[in-house]
């Protein structure tokens, strides 16, 4: 991703919350098709959640399609957005790569196409503009975390990855990889998908333990979501460790269910996602389709850190009612 190269315009993460229904103009009346991944986190069923709520502030007419996981449904679903002419299409693309037929489809047609929490390799005249984290700045957070956290003991990092070939999983491996590069006390001694679920986090984790003496080899989890996290640390709980202690736990989100357990002291930070995208998103749209005027290229939200600190109990209270 070249986002740091770009102006960029920071969103707050916490915009959505306490925003209450507040009617928005510009979009009313207007047809957006949203071509969602799936609901394979916490994350996910939020932010859908959410485009559905910004969709009737602004009046928008939302037509959703679960692409459950798989990148042909997705094609399939913005082939039909534009075999009815919708006004723009929103897109959360489960991959990175393989878009630049169907995109060029859009673009022929006239149809803005925003991205939505996850980036694309292909020209950039394909999309209007993609609002998102800056994803290596997440996996650089999460890593600057640890690299404070063992304060130069010897860590052995156990890694639980996203969808293979997603911006997310290439992204967060590679800022965690940066943030530990200067620090030779900590090492990635295993790194596997976890495809962003809970089930298979804890699947793998069990893995992790079997490989790992037990887990008695391994000093950190790091995981490129908190569903993963989730289910990696009910796996070292069954293996009769301490996770939070005897296994500390890093991963990026911000969900309720990673709160409760940072506040039970079973995992010990997470780097926040806003799952308001679809707020900056018709934003930049209805000054588009109504003036021409074109929205920066990328849209960069907040990823602030979260530990034992940040009143978890709190933060978990305050995402209730958000759709995790
Ligand atoms: O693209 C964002 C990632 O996708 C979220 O971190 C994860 O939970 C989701 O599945």
């Amino acid at each position: 991703m070249k986002l740091l190269n770009l102006l960029a315009l920071s969103v707050s993460a916490l915009t959505v919350m306490g925003s209450g229904a507040m009617a928005q103009s510009g979009l009313e009346g207007m047809t957006i098709g949203f071509s969602q991944i799936g609901s394979e986190s916490g994350w996910r069923a939020a932010e859908t959640s959410v485009t559905r709520q910004q969709a009737e502030e602004w009046g928008v007419n939302l037509q959703f399609s679960d692409a459950q996981q798989r990148q042909e449904n997705q094609i399939r679903a913005i082939r039909s957005f534009i075999a009815q002419d919708v006004d723009a299409i929103l897109l959360a693309p489960v991959v990175a790569t393989g878009w630049e037929e169907v995109l060029s489809e859009a673009k022929d047609a006239e149809i803005p196409v925003v991205l939505l929490d996850r980036g694309i390799e292909g020209p950039e005249d394909l999309y209007l503009t993609s609002v998102a984290s800056d994803q290596v700045l997440e996996g650089r957070v999460a890593g600057e975390w640890l690299v404070d956290a063992v304060a130069g003991e010897d860590c052995r990092v156990v890694e639980l990855q996203g969808t293979v070939g997603s911006s997310p999983a290439i992204n967060r491996k590679q800022g965690f990889e940066e943030a530990i590069a200067g620090a030779d006390n900590i090492e990635i001694v295993r790194s596997q998908t976890g495809d962003f679920t809970r089930a298979q986090g804890k699947q793998v984790m069990e893995g992790f333990l079997r490989a790992e003496n037990g887990g008695a080899d391994i000093c950190a989890l790091y995981a490129h979501n908190d569903d993963m996290a989730v289910g990696a640390i009910q796996a070292i709980s069954e293996a009769g460790l301490t996770p939070g202690e005897d296994i500390l736990v890093v991963s990026i989100d911000a969900v309720p269910d990673i709160f409760t357990a940072i506040a039970a002291g079973e995992a010990n930070a997470t780097v926040e996602l806003t799952p308001n995208m679809a707020g900056p998103a018709f934003e930049a749209l209805a000054a588009y389709l109504n003036d021409g005027v074109e929205p920066e290229k990328f849209i960069i939200t907040e990823s602030r850190l979260y530990t034992a600190e940040d009143d978890p109990e709190g933060e978990a209270e305050r995402r209730r009612g958000l759709g995790y």
